[in-house]
């Protein structure tokens, strides 16, 4: 069994029996977060998928906490060991087995500045297995068709986490068609309503994706789902 912790905006804790993985820890700053980088303790490793603030967050102070392993892209990857973390290189279309499962990143269509400008390489999504469950975290991203390929390939996905929250990333009704696409067992809306500019109705959305024949939840800050 694998557990899905929402921790606000785009921070997913993925849980098994043995391991833990975080995912974009944006937590200081973050006013939906419901815990801060200190709550943390014992983690195995922490996926980034770009360079942005609101996803690179707390990722130095948690990695250098709990001594967990900063899994990104190539550029991200030599930033955080910059930094004095541990960090283990990746880059688009590999994937990687790890103590914990399997990591694979996928394209995203969106920047990957760091949080002082700085040029962190491309943004990203990952495909996580743990426990023999897949989870896709779409990172920021707008629509694009390959997610289609993205299921194919390393399908089937057991949950989607999308953004739906517009203006940086897909809106709700581009969001509709990528879990349409994906056809993941569950899509999560994630990346709405921590500020202003990206306000959406997560109700809206897992109604128009279940409306569609597909299966959703919401998935609320300090909330989880067990898959
Ligand atoms: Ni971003
Ligand atoms: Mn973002």
């Amino acid at each position: 069994m694998v557990k899905l912790q929402f921790h606000g905006h785009s921070c997913w804790q993925v849980s098994s029996a043995n391991h833990s993985v975080l995912i974009d820890p944006f937590l200081t700053g973050n006013p939906l977060a419901d815990v801060g980088p200190e709550a943390f303790k014992e983690l195995d490793a922490i996926i980034v998928t770009h360079g942005h603030g609101d996803h690179t967050g707390d990722a130095e102070t948690i990695a250098k906490n709990t001594g967990a392993l900063i899994v990104s892209n190539f550029e991200i990857a030599n930033y955080f060991i910059a930094k004095g973390c541990e960090a283990h290189p990746m880059h688009i279309g590999g994937g990687h087995t790890f103590p914990f499962g399997h990591v694979k990143f996928t394209i995203a269509h969106h920047g990957s500045t760091g949080p002082d400008g700085e040029p962190l390489g491309n943004p990203m999504g990952v495909v996580l297995t743990m426990d023999r469950q897949k989870v896709y975290h779409a990172g920021d991203t707008g629509l694009f068709y390959d997610m289609k390929l993205i299921a194919e390939m390393n399908g089937p996905l057991d949950a989607a986490l999308l953004p739906i929250g517009d203006n940086f990333t897909m809106g709700i009704d581009d969001a509709v068609k990528a879990a349409e696409l994906l056809g993941a067992g569950l899509t999560i809306p994630m990346h709405y309503s921590t500020f202003d500019l990206i306000a959406a109705d997560p109700e809206e959305f897992t109604g128009k994706v279940e409306a569609n024949g597909g299966k959703a939840a919401v998935v609320a800050p300090g909330g989880s789902y067990s898959l």
